[in-house]
């Protein structure tokens, strides 16, 4: 091993050494020559990437990624009533909204250059069963809410949750039966719920449900009835995570007995996830989504890797919920954890995120 002193300092002295005088000993090695300058070239042997560091103007030009509020999506929940807003406790700064007030809040994101939100439902009590019958209702709450939205703001793009649980009286994204979540008969009401978001106006609907088929299922309903542009943005690899609770608080949602992981993937796996993205792409998705986001960078990153379709990230409640208590508390910057979060998403290879903190970054990267 030869070893080539690159620096302008002696290792053996703390005194600095004018790199002319530093005796350079030459190589056979050729590889080894290409990492280490083997001549002085411009006098310069001490490699400085700190030059491409030194000033702002500097930075932003060699910056690798770039955020922007056309990456964002901004989830929104919406609930029956007028006039109303109602706080998530667990999500500060996140709110139920009524109809009307759902669309005063959806043009303030639109002024603010996001382009799309994703919705979400409060459904009351009553209406739940556990076939989720609600969910394919045409006069429900979301499919008038998609009405309501395209027609006050046309180009603001829509995407609609296609599942049960907020429908379910069990609090599942799917059928129960002796306790078991029936794939197949669920799949077949995720088509009719689709095709009822589509029939209102969704510009995509959003399989967030984990059962195997159902894009499939979904493509094929939309297509039959001549839906050919509404595109699918699929949950592709969505994990079983204990990130969601504050959603499920928000839409008092949470399953009534056991957990979601005969549906949703394990979070030790991501060669899983590949094969879910392959199928889901075989099936029809446009746009494939992993969900967390934050613990599962390196499943973003896999999935860029292996497909050209658009890769979306879902940076979930409970992400969100982490960086508000720390930051009510003092104990973070908030605008800057948010920043470096949302623009490491992008970095693994996120083309769009699902972010709570939507307005908020739009409003931080204004120029
Ligand atoms: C349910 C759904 C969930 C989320 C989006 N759609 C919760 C779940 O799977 O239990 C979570 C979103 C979040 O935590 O922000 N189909």
């Amino acid at each position: 091993m030869i070893i080539i002193i690159i620096a302008g300092f002696h290792p053996m002295s703390s005194t600095f050494t004018p790199s002319t005088s530093v005796p350079l000993q030459a190589t056979t090695d050729a590889a080894e020559a290409t990492v280490a300058p083997s001549a002085p070239a411009g006098g310069g042997q001490v490699h400085r990437p700190r030059r491409l560091r030194r000033t702002g103007t500097l930075r932003r030009m060699v910056r690798e990624t770039v955020l922007t509020a056309a990456d964002l999506i901004y989830p929104l929940f919406v609930m029956e009533g007028e006039g109303q807003k109602e706080a998530v406790p667990s999500m500060p700064n996140c709110f139920r909204y009524s109809l009307d007030l759902l669309l005063e809040e959806a043009k303030a994101v639109w002024e603010l250059g996001i382009g799309a939100i994703a919705l979400f439902p409060l459904i009351s009590h009553h209406l739940k069963d556990n076939a989720g019958t609600e969910s394919y209702n045409p006069e429900g709450l979301i499919p008038r809410a998609v009405r309501a939205l395209k027609q006050a703001l046309p180009d603001l793009l829509v995407i609609t949750d296609v599942a049960l649980d907020p429908y379910s009286s069990e609090g599942h994204d799917g059928i129960v039966q002796n306790g078991q979540i029936l794939n197949d008969e669920t799949a077949a009401v995720l088509a009719k719920q689709a095709l009822v978001q589509a029939e209102a106006g969704a510009d995509f609907v959003a399989p967030s449900d984990m059962m195997d088929g159902r894009v499939r299922e979904i493509r094929q309903a939309l297509d039959a009835e001549g839906w050919i542009n509404v595109g699918i943005l699929a949950y592709s690899a969505k994990y079983a995570s204990a990130y969601y609770g504050p959603f499920r608080d928000a839409l008092d949602s949470a399953p009534k007995f056991g957990d979601k992981k005969t549906y949703q993937m394990d979070a030790a796996n991501a060669r899983e996830a590949i094969k879910e993205v392959e199928l889901d792409i075989k099936e029809g998705a446009d746009i494939v989504m992993v969900k967390p986001a934050l613990a599962y960078l390196d499943v973003i990153c896999r999935i860029k890797q292996h497909t050209n379709l658009p890769v979306a990230a879902y940076n979930v409640s409970g992400e969100y919920a982490m960086v508000k208590a720390a930051a009510q508390q003092g104990w973070i910057d908030e605008k800057a954890v948010m920043l470096e979060t949302l623009t490491s998403m992008k970095r693994a290879g996120a083309d769009l995120i699902l972010t709570y903190f939507a307005k908020d970054a739009a409003l931080a990267l204004r120029p």
